[in-house]
């Protein structure tokens, strides 16, 4: 039996006879899954700092306690409705929004919350083994926090298939626990959720960039016809702003403890003598993440996604700041590159939403690359990071077959192979990543020599606050 308390919702969980079915069906899998592929190490003994989402209420959403992950309240919520609302964009643009699910959409729409869904538990998957190596208990507290959010975000899309989809939809259920990520036979849906983030870097890039592209794609749900799915992904994206925190916070502290070991070797010495991570190394890291999660966004020529759009399934990010919501007979510049030349070709804009998308991120990343720029210029360094070429390094698209440099400068293959290795994470990179977390950082108010501590704690907490405890 399900105890209503312990799964706090806002969507009448106990007057729901069917749901509550359902999902008492699907909860103790979970569990499963979450024992089996969550954090490893942590999930019997560790009481963690959590805050947990408990209504939607914007001004005391959540409450911060200790708790032991497997017992950690994943709930369901759904921002209130917007009254009246309609729809905001393609072809049935002004009509009131779907609170059940047209039959011709049945098959997208479930196909959108399906490779949604996927990704949720696919990054726990991903970083479970990332504890072990934690650079303080602050750190670990911050990678709990975001698994047992991504672990809600796939209840909130689950949520979704049972209420919306019957059958099919708890069978898409079912399945998104047997897939996993890296796995040979049922791997993730999507590329970059079967690669592992075995390093504190790898992880604090992820969260920069691939949930960052999580952000980008729920904004253009929350636009999406289907009411329940709008709102569910609109009060996800109040837990996201929180895993772009700590992966831009991350890399900042580990840029601020870069350039003060950069000052103290003298500028052109190597900071890996002192146990630094010198800037070329999490350079290649930032390209590998930010090229990966580009291709998350799809071909840049989609009809697809024009296809979503003009049936109001998926919209764009901040759909009420374009002027024309039908899109139906503007174009969109879209860079593509034919026979060696880079060149501009007016798409119809329909086709080219995915680029869209795609460019509202890439300004979006660009502006958190130039605040990291911003602590090497006040440690009075010359040295800067960049954000690569969208040409570069991509496997989706228009660019998928060709190579480029970071600067999308056009390379033969030959060219590539034997430069790759300065552009990207190597084996010696990795091994030196990994030679610095040898031993995790237990001990309350420390951190690791790599990374600057944060400026300031979790929910008002200091520094040296116990934010992991262990049971005896
Ligand atoms: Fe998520
Ligand atoms: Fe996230």
């Amino acid at each position: 039996m399900i105890s209503h308390e312990l799964i706090p919702n806002n969507v009448n969980l106990s007057s729901n006879k069917r749901l509550q079915r359902a999902l008492e069906h699907w909860q103790p899998r979970y569990l499963d899954w979450w024992r089996e592929m969550g954090p490893q190490g942590f999930q019997d003994y560790h009481r963690v700092y959590l805050r947990t989402a408990v209504s939607v209420d914007p001004d005391g959403w959540c409450h911060y306690d200790y708790v032991k992950m497997p017992e950690y309240r994943w709930g369901i919520f759904l921002t209130p409705p917007v009254k009246d609302r309609t729809i905001g964009f393609g072809d049935f643009f002004g009509q009131p929004v779907w609170q059940e699910v047209p039959g011709e959409f049945r098959n997208p729409l479930k196909r959108l919350i399906v490779l949604q869904g996927d990704t949720e538990p696919a990054s726990v998957e991903q970083q479970r083994r990332l504890g072990q190596s934690c650079p303080s208990l602050y750190d670990l507290r911050n990678l709990f926090q975001v698994n047992v959010e991504e672990g809600r975000h796939l209840w909130a899309m689950v949520y979704l298939l049972h209420s919306y989809f019957g059958r099919d939809g708890r069978d898409e259920a079912e399945e998104m626990l047997e897939r996993s990520s890296g796995n040979e036979d049922k791997p993730r849906m999507l590329e970059a959720f079967n690669e592992p983030i075995d390093t504190w870097l790898d992880f604090f890039m992820f969260a920069m960039f691939t949930d960052r592209d999580g952000k980008s794609q729920l904004m253009s749900l929350a636009e999406s016809s289907l009411d329940p799915l709008s709102r569910t992904t609109r009060f996800m994206l109040t837990e996201e702003a929180h895993h772009l925190f700590v992966g831009e916070s991350g890399v900042a502290r580990i840029i601020q403890r870069t350039s003060e070991l950069m000052r103290q070797t003298g500028l052109s010495g190597d900071v890996r003598r002192v146990g630094g991570i010198d800037l070329p190394l999490i350079q290649r890291h930032l390209n590998f993440w930010f090229s990966a999660s580009v291709d998350l966004h799809g071909s840049e020529i989609s009809t697809n996604a024009a296809t979503y759009f003009a049936n109001g399934l998926k919209g764009r990010a901040k759909e009420d700041s374009w002027e024309d919501h039908r899109a139906l007979h503007g174009t969109y510049a879209v860079d593509v590159f034919e026979n060696g030349v880079g060149l501009t070709r007016n798409v119809p804009a329909r086709n080219a939403m995915n680029e869209m998308l795609r460019d509202w991120y890439i300004k979006d990343a660009t502006a958190g690359v130039e605040r990291w720029n911003r602590i090497l210029e006040r440690g009075g360094l010359s040295d800067r990071l960049y954000v690569p070429s969208r040409r570069f390094n991509r496997k989706i698209g228009i660019y998928a077959d060709q190579h480029f440099t970071p600067e999308g400068r056009p390379i033969s293959a030959e060219q590539w192979e034997a430069r790759k290795h300065e552009w990207l994470p190597t084996a010696n990179d990795k091994a030196y990543l990994k030679s610095l977390t040898t031993r995790p950082v237990f001990e309350v108010g420390q951190y690791a020599n790599w990374i600057a501590p944060p400026s300031k704690g979790i929910n008002r907490q200091p520094l040296d606050f116990e934010y992991v405890r262990t049971d005896e």
